[in-house]
């Protein structure tokens, strides 16, 4: 009987995944890369020609709602043509197989729904929703472009994404559902995050210290590479498949 110590890391990775019967995954942009989305950090990363506090804060958007609606515009454009990638469905698989699954995701692309995953905690929102600023009605738009910038409500009133900026809360009760998830989790797969934005970065290490096995995916290293149990320097559209066959 081989040692299965022996065995390739992705398998014991997957055997260990397999064997799970709680699963928590933690996603950021990275997993849309090979759908066509560009990520903010890293190789290529849209934080390379803007600056987050010009176009993702609330005082960027009062400063300049159309400015902020003119890049969202572009961002909605762009994720319309994209379509789920192997990773995003390998995901959905998971989630069949496994009693206890929680998918916590800081994307706002929407393309773990087009997927066909169910239960999604959207840490930072979602780009297909608007809010108004006035009487804080809001309500789903997928049209791209949009018609007009910015946009407004029915009351007259200012639209702006429906997504967290820097400085403002995630959605209320969000993060301790996520906490919860990361606590449970046997296994916590962290994909495609650079891991640098908080409280989000935070599940990694919380869900490490409440006894889960980490498994990261990202062909870049992060800080939490070091303390994951498995860090896989590999696309996950590539990897993941593999782990969840
Ligand atoms: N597979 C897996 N990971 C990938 C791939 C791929 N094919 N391509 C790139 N990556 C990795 C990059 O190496 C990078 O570490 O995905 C990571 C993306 O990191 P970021 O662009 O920082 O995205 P994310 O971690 O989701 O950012 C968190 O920051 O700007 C805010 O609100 C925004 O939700 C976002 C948050």
């Amino acid at each position: 009987m081989p040692d299965p110590a022996s065995a390739p890391l992705w398998v014991q990775a997957r055997e260990r995944l397999a064997a799970a019967q709680s699963v928590a995954v933690l996603t950021g942009a990275g997993i849309s890369a090979e759908s066509g989305i560009p990520t903010f950090r890293g190789a290529g990363g849209l934080w390379n020609n803007y600056r987050p506090e010009d176009l993702a804060t609330p005082q960027a958007f009062s400063r300049d709602p159309r400015l902020v609606w003119e890049w969202y515009n572009w961002r909605r454009e762009t994720i319309a043509k994209a379509v789920p990638n192997p990773a995003h469905r390998a995901l959905v698989k998971l989630e069949t197989a496994k009693p206890q699954f929680t998918l916590i995701t800081q994307n706002v692309d929407g393309l773990h729904d087009l997927a066909g995953s169910g239960r999604i905690l959207k840490l930072h929102g979602d780009i297909w929703r608007l809010r108004c600023t006035s009487c804080g009605a809001h309500w789903p738009d997928r049209r791209a472009p949009l018609p007009k910038l910015p946009p407004h409500c029915g009351c007259g009133g200012l639209a702006r994404p429906g997504v967290v900026w820097f400085g403002e809360p995630l959605p209320d009760g969000m993060m301790q559902e996520a906490e919860h998830a990361a606590a449970e989790a046997e296994v916590f797969l962290v994909i495609g995050t650079s891991a640098v934005v908080y409280p989000a970065a935070g599940l990694v290490p919380f869900a490490k210290q409440s006894g889960a096995t980490v498994i990261e995916i990202n062909p870049e290293q992060t800080a939490f590479s070091a303390m994951a149990d498995f860090s896989f320097q590999e696309p996950a559209g590539e990897l993941l498949p593999k782990l969840v066959s």
